[in-house]
C-alpha cells in the first residue's frame, strides 16, 4: 500500500539541443555575478565551455570561474569554493558537469554564507541550513549522466582525513532551479564513465525497488525504467553516438533519482552505503563501487525478499517462471543482472578498485547500516560479503 507522501520537485528541466536559448532565458532571471564551476577540463576539450561562455558573455554576466572539481568532491575543495562565492558575493552558481560538479555546487550554495564548519553541520550532523541563512541559487548544465543530481537535493562530499564519504539530501531551496539536459553533451564521456553512470542509474532504481512486497505503483514505474535502461545501454555500448539511446539513458537517469519512484514505499540503499565507504577508502568511480558489491549483496539478501526477486526475474528480465521454484527464479534474475553487467563492462569485485584485505574492517566501520531493505545487515555480514574476487556467472 502506498504510504502517505508529499511530492514536489521545483527543478525546471530543459531537454534537448536548444541549450543556448534555454540557458540565456534562465540566466536572465539572476543577478550579474555567476560562479561558473566545472571539473578537470573535459568541458574545454568538447566545446561545452565555449558554448556556455558565449551565452554568459552575450548577456553581460560577470563570470567568476571555479574549475577543478574532482570526481568525488572533497571538503578542502568545498571550503575553497565557499570562500570564493562569498568573497565575490555571487548571485548564481552555474555547475557545468556531472554529479560531482552539481553536488559540489549545492554544497557551496549552503556553505558560502555559513560561518561554521559545513562538513560538520550539513554532512556529519545532517543538519539543514538555518532558516535565516542565505542560500545561493544553483543551476546546472549536465554533461554526464548517472547520479540524478540535476533534479534532486543530493550532495555527496568526501572527507579523506576522516575516511568518510557522506551524502546529504537537501530540500527544495537547494535543489537546482533549472537544469539543461542535452544528450549530445554526453557523447564525449569516456566509455568507462558512461557504463559506471549506467550502473549507477540501475542501482538507484534497485535500491528503491528491492524493499517491500506490497502492490505499489512506484515499483511498476521502476520496472519500466529498468527495462528501458537495459535496452538503451546495450545500444549505447555498440554506438555511443546513438542519440536515441543516449537521450533515453539521460531521461531514465533523472527519473531514477528525483524521488518519484521511491514515493510511498520503503527503500533499501545498502549498496550505496557500502559503495560510499569503499569510495572514501579508494576514491574509486562511484558507479563501480556499486557494481563491485551489488551481486554479492543481492545474492546475500535474496532469501529474505524472494517474492520481489522473482518479480524482478520475470518482469525485468523476461525469464520464464514455469517449472521453477521461487528460489531458482530469483537466482536467475540476479544472474541475468550479472550477465548484463559483464556485457556493459562494469566491475563485479572490489579488489580491482584498489581494496585490499586489510581495508575491510575500516570499510565496514565506515558503512552506515540502513534498515529499509529485506535484511538489516549485521556488521559481520557486511564483512563477509565484501567481494575481493570477481563474482562468477554460471
Ligand atoms: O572533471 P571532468 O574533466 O569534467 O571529467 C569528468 C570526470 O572525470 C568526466 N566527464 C563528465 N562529463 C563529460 C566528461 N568527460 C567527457 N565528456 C563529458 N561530457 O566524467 C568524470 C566523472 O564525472 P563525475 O561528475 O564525477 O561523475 P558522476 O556524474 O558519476 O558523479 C559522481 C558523484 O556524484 C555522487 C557520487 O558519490 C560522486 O561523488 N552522487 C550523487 C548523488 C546525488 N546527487 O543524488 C547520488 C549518487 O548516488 C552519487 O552518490
Ligand atoms: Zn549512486
Amino acid at each position: 500500500m502506498l504510504g502517505n507522501f508529499i511530492y514536489s520537485n521545483p527543478t525546471k528541466l530543459y531537454f534537448g539541443d536548444e541549450v543556448q536559448k534555454n540557458l540565456r532565458e534562465e540566466l536572465k532571471k539572476y543577478g550579474p555575478k555567476v560562479l561558473l564551476t566545472y571539473g578537470g577540463g573535459s568541458i574545454k576539450t568538447n566545446g561545452i565551455y565555449e558554448e556556455v561562455m558565449s551565452v554568459l558573455n552575450s548577456i553581460g554576466k560577470e563570470v567568476i570561474e571555479l574549475p577543478g572539481v574532482m570526481p568525488n568532491p572533497t571538503t578542502d575543495k568545498l571550503n575553497e569554493g565557499a570562500k570564493l562565492a562569498r568573497k565575490h558575493n555571487v548571485d548564481l552558481i552555474l555547475a557545468v558537469g556531472g554529479g560531482s560538479t552539481i553536488d559540489y555546487a549545492k554544497a557551496v550554495s549552503v556553505s558560502a554564507w555559513y560561518d561554521g564548519d559545513p562538513w560538520k553541520k550539513f554532512y556529519l550532523n545532517q543538519e539543514e541550513p538555518d532558516s535565516n541563512q542565505r542560500i545561493i541559487p544553483v543551476g546546472s548544465v549536465l554533461t554526464m549522466v548517472g547520479t540524478g543530481s540535476e533534479m534532486n537535493g543530493g550532495s555527496v562530499i568526501t572527507n579523506h582525513a576522516a575516511k568518510l564519504k557522506i551524502g546529504k539530501v537537501f530540500g527544495e531551496n537547494v535543489m537546482p532551479k533549472f537544469s539543461i539536459l542535452n544528450p549530445r553533451y554526453t557523447f564525449s564521456v569516456p566509455k568507462n564513465q558512461m557504463v559506471a553512470g549506467i550502473f549507477d542509474i540501475m542501482s538507484h532504481i534497485m535500491e528503491q525497488y528491492f524493499s517491500g512486497n506490497d502492490d505499489n505503483t512506484s515499483d511498476y514505474l521502476a520496472e519500466g525504467l529498468m527495462r528501458s535502461l537495459i535496452h538503451s545501454s546495450l545500444v549505447a555500448i555498440d554506438n555511443p553516438q546513438d542519440y536515441e539511446a543516449r537521450s533515453n539513458i539521460m531521461w531514465t537517469s533523472t527519473w531514477a533519482l528525483n524521488t518519484l519512484i521511491g514515493k510511498g514505499k520503503s527503500q533499501d540503499w545498502m549498496v550505496h552505503m557500502i559503495g560510499q565507504a569503499i569510495g572514501a577508502h579508494t576514491d574509486a568511480t562511484h558507479g563501480m563501487t556499486l557494481s563491485g558489491v551489488s551481486i554479492a549483496y543481492y545474492r546475500h539478501v535474496l532469501p529474505y525478499g524472494l517474492k520481489k526477486f522473482t518479480r524482478f526475474a520475470t518482469v525485468v528480465w523476461d525469464i520464464p517462471a514455469v517449472g521453477k521454484t521461487d528460489r531458482q527464479l530469483a537466482v536467475e534474475g540476479v544472474d541475468a543482472l550479472l550477465k548484463w553487467m559483464k556485457e556493459i563492462g562494469v566491475v563485479t569485485d572490489i579488489s580491482s578498485l584498489g581494496v585490499t584485505k586489510d581495508m575491510l574492517e575500516s570499510i565496514t566501520d565506515a558503512t552506515l547500516i540502513m534498515n529499509g531493505g529485506f535484511k538489516v545487515l549485521e556488521r559481520e555480514e557486511i564483512m563477509s560479503i565484501l567481494p575481493l574476487i570477481p563474482q562468477h556467472y554460471n
